[in-house]
């Protein structure tokens, strides 16, 4: 039965103490660097399952692997290796996109009857999510979902299971090396989408490895990768970053312009543009993951649920707007100019920021990215029904845990604007 209603930061309490606050103010206070332990390449899997042979007893030696539809294809490539040392499993294929609370449940139930020590995530960023989620019921079936607070406190994870294993299957989403999960909350109408945070769910271990990527369709790899783009840029625009964070965002950027194109353009016979993507994807993941995303994920977290949108181009579609309103209060783009070569020599302020926006819209518009919503393809979107809707998207956005973060204040009004421009790619001029 689900039992959620309210997420934390939809509380007045919360939101009004933030307000007061502001995003800024939690600069610093809550700085961290979390990650999993990473193996890389072909040799990975043998790696991950011969430490798990020396650290699990025989007898405890199960494992579930959680799957969709369409990812639960590679799950023999896997189970290859949990035979090697006699770890028992079984596959679970009933994540399904978005991650609905009901599929949450549904897999918990089947942990406390496996009782497995190690949940493998086999899939793209929902499956990930959904075992982040299902270890979270699994282990504290009190839990309420939607009021896990971050930054306080820990849920004291990892008592029934061990070890959290993560293996994607697309190169975007960073989920793997991030604490954070994004769920629909289907109780709601239209459903919504709810982002938890907290420390313990990022995994343990991750494997990246090219033959669980390399086939990705082309559009799927556009997508996906826009996401890991919007990651990096969102978060580095929005002024929250370290030296730590920034590293990783701002490698990201270089490697995602260098390959992404690439990958898109070439996917399996390019491994290594695939190989970097991967990389790409967890660096952003690590990156944004250990401060925050930019407002292109409220935007886009809320336009994609509305009108069923892809995530990744959702937020690659807002991108250009979430930087555009950052750039108002903040000069953090200029960093970023000689990764587009924009030239910074001899400009003024105003000709330098409309040439890097200008060549971040191209680089969208180079892989087929809509940068507008009247030039989305798919979905077409009726431009009555969008502006009939504009107050549910500014709603949606505005109580998205990542407008809580902001660096510049946001609020109901401002996102209105936002979604009116986004329809025929109007600068944003406030
Ligand atoms: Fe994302």
């Amino acid at each position: 039965m689900v039992q959620e209603k309210t997420a934390w930061y939809e509380t007045p309490v919360i939101k009004d103490m933030m307000a007061l606050m502001g995003g800024r103010a939690l600069r610093g206070v809550m700085a961290n660097y979390l990650s999993s332990k990473i193996f890389v390449g072909k040799a990975a899997l043998l790696r991950v399952t011969r430490y798990l042979e020396a650290m699990i007893d025989k007898q405890d030696r199960r494992a579930l692997i959680i799957t969709d539809s369409f990812t639960q294809k590679f799950a023999k490539k896997l189970t290859d290796y949990l035979d090697l040392i006699e770890m028992e499993y079984k596959v679970w294929s009933g994540a399904e996109p978005e991650v609905p609370i009901t599929t949450i449940y549904e897999g918990a139930k089947i942990c406390e009857e496996f009782k497995p020590q190690v949940l493998f995530a086999l899939g793209g960023g929902s499956v990930m999510d959904t075992t982040k989620m299902v270890m979270v019921k699994y282990e504290k079936p009190e839990a309420n979902l939607l009021m896990i607070l971050p930054y306080f406190g820990s849920l004291g994870l990892r008592k029934k299971m061990k070890y959290f294993i993560a293996i994607p299957t697309t190169s975007g989403t960073g989920s793997e090396v991030t604490p954070v999960a994004v769920i629909t909350d289907t109780e709601r109408d239209p459903p919504k989408k709810i982002e938890v945070l907290a420390d313990e769910l990022c995994a343990d271990i991750t494997i990246l490895f090219t033959d669980f990527v390399k086939d990705m369709p082309p559009f799927l790899t556009m997508a996906t990768g826009l996401d890991a783009f919007a990651h990096a840029m969102g978060c580095f625009v929005s002024n929250w970053g370290s030296p730590f964070t920034d590293a990783m965002n701002s490698t990201a950027i270089k490697e995602v312009v260098k390959y992404l194109p690439r990958a898109y353009k070439y996917g399996s016979k390019d491994i290594e543009a695939r190989d970097h993507m991967q990389m790409a994807s967890l660096m952003a993941g690590i990156g944004f993951g250990n401060t925050i995303a930019g407002i292109d994920h409220s935007l886009g977290h809320s336009f994609g649920k509305i009108f069923g949108v892809h995530h990744g181009l959702s937020v690659g579609l807002f991108l250009p707007y979430s930087i555009d309103f950052q750039a108002k209060v903040t000069d953090r783009w200029r960093a970023l100019c000689p990764i587009f070569n924009v030239k910074v020599e001899n400009k003024g302020r105003d000709e330098l920021y409309k040439e890097f926006l200008q060549a971040v819209k191209n680089f969208i518009v180079s892989l087929d990215g809509p940068i507008c919503v009247k030039d989305l393809k798919n979905p077409v979107i009726n431009k009555e029904d969008y502006f009939s809707k504009l107050d549910l998207l500014a709603e949606y956005a505005d109580d998205d845990a990542v407008s809580l973060t902001s660096f510049r204040t946001i609020n109901r009004k401002l996102y209105r604007t936002i979604f009116e421009y986004a329809w025929d790619g109007k600068d944003i001029d406030f």
